[in-house]
């Protein structure tokens, strides 16, 4: 076969965190782009993700996949092994938090919050890396906590403070490749992300949901994390107050901060 005639190669993004909240507005943005022919939906609940690639009519393979376990990781390098896709867009949105004090969160969450949203997301990057085209975009998900260490939500917010200096590092590593990447920070968005995070602790450890609001909608912030990946920025952050919080952490000590975040929780 000439060139010519040769079938174009089918751009894939792969998302993970893709049965809600973010990661799915990943895949309607990219596909309403025009940015992939295939999409790779991974996450542990299947029927919303099969639900999803019947809404978007592309190509989608659904990957139940538990990220936070080896088992699961293990599974998706098998399949990357066996499709060597042509990947596009790597996002990385799978994760989760939990609100807290140390002694309220289960070791159970704790730990599992690590190997999620640390471990599990440089698994993901690491396998998907080889099969990523030049010209390619990787978006990991940080968050607003990434600038300020949280009392009562330690482990998530350091854990993504983890991915901010990864991302940021991994940006220079694969710039080689043709690959940008970039590390999202949003404020509070409207996903199902506090159904998870409310259900254990005392409330007075929890910023009250007034507090919260007016929560970001999903695909406002990922329209704009999307715009910020095709420009190759390093770092977006969604709203004021999340722009507020990168700058003090430049500027304010971390008791300052972190007096701050505690002004914003409940007090008995
Ligand atoms: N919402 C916010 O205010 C906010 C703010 C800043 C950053 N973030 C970050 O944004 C990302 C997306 O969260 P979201 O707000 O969209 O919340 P969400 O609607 O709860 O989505 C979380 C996604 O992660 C997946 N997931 C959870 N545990 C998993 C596991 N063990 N293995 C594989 N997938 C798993 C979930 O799918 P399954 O349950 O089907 O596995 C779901 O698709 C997260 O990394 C979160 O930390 C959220």
């Amino acid at each position: 076969m000439n060139e010519t005639n040769a079938a174009p190669v089918k751009r894939v993004a792969l998302i993970t965190g893709a049965s809600s909240g973010m990661g799915r507005e990943f895949a309607r943005r990219l596909v309403a782009l025009g940015e992939c022919d295939e999409l790779w939906l991974v996450a542990r609940r299947r029927e919303p993700m099969e639900e999803l690639g019947r809404e978007l009519g592309v190509p989608a393979r659904v990957v139940c996949a538990d990220l936070a376990s080896a088992e699961g990781l293990a599974a998706l390098k098998n399949e990357l092994a066996e499709a060597t896709p042509a990947l596009s867009w790597v996002i990385s949105a799978a994760g989760f938090g939990v609100f807290g004090r140390f002694d309220e969160v289960s070791d159970e969450d704790v730990f599992k919050m690590i190997d999620l949203n640390v471990k599990g997301a440089v698994a993901v990057t690491r396998m998907a890396i080889p099969y990523i085209s030049r010209g390619g975009h990787i978006v990991e998900l940080g968050s607003g906590s990434v600038f300020c260490p949280l009392p009562n939500f330690n482990i998530y917010a350091s854990s993504k403070a983890f991915i901010l200096h990864y991302s940021r590092a991994l940006r220079e590593e694969v710039k080689h490749l043709g690959i940008t990447c970039t590390v999202f920070c949003p404020g509070w968005v409207d996903t199902a992300f506090f159904s998870v995070a409310d259900k254990e602790g005392d409330d007075v450890h929890k910023p009250p949901m007034e507090k919260r609001k007016p929560l970001l909608k999903a695909d406002r912030c990922v329209r704009g994390a999307v715009r910020a990946a095709l420009r190759g920025k390093a770092l977006y952050t969604t709203n004021w107050y999340t722009k507020l919080e990168h700058l003090l952490s430049k500027l304010l000590p971390a008791p300052l901060l972190i007096a701050g975040w505690k002004s914003m929780q409940n007090k008995k």
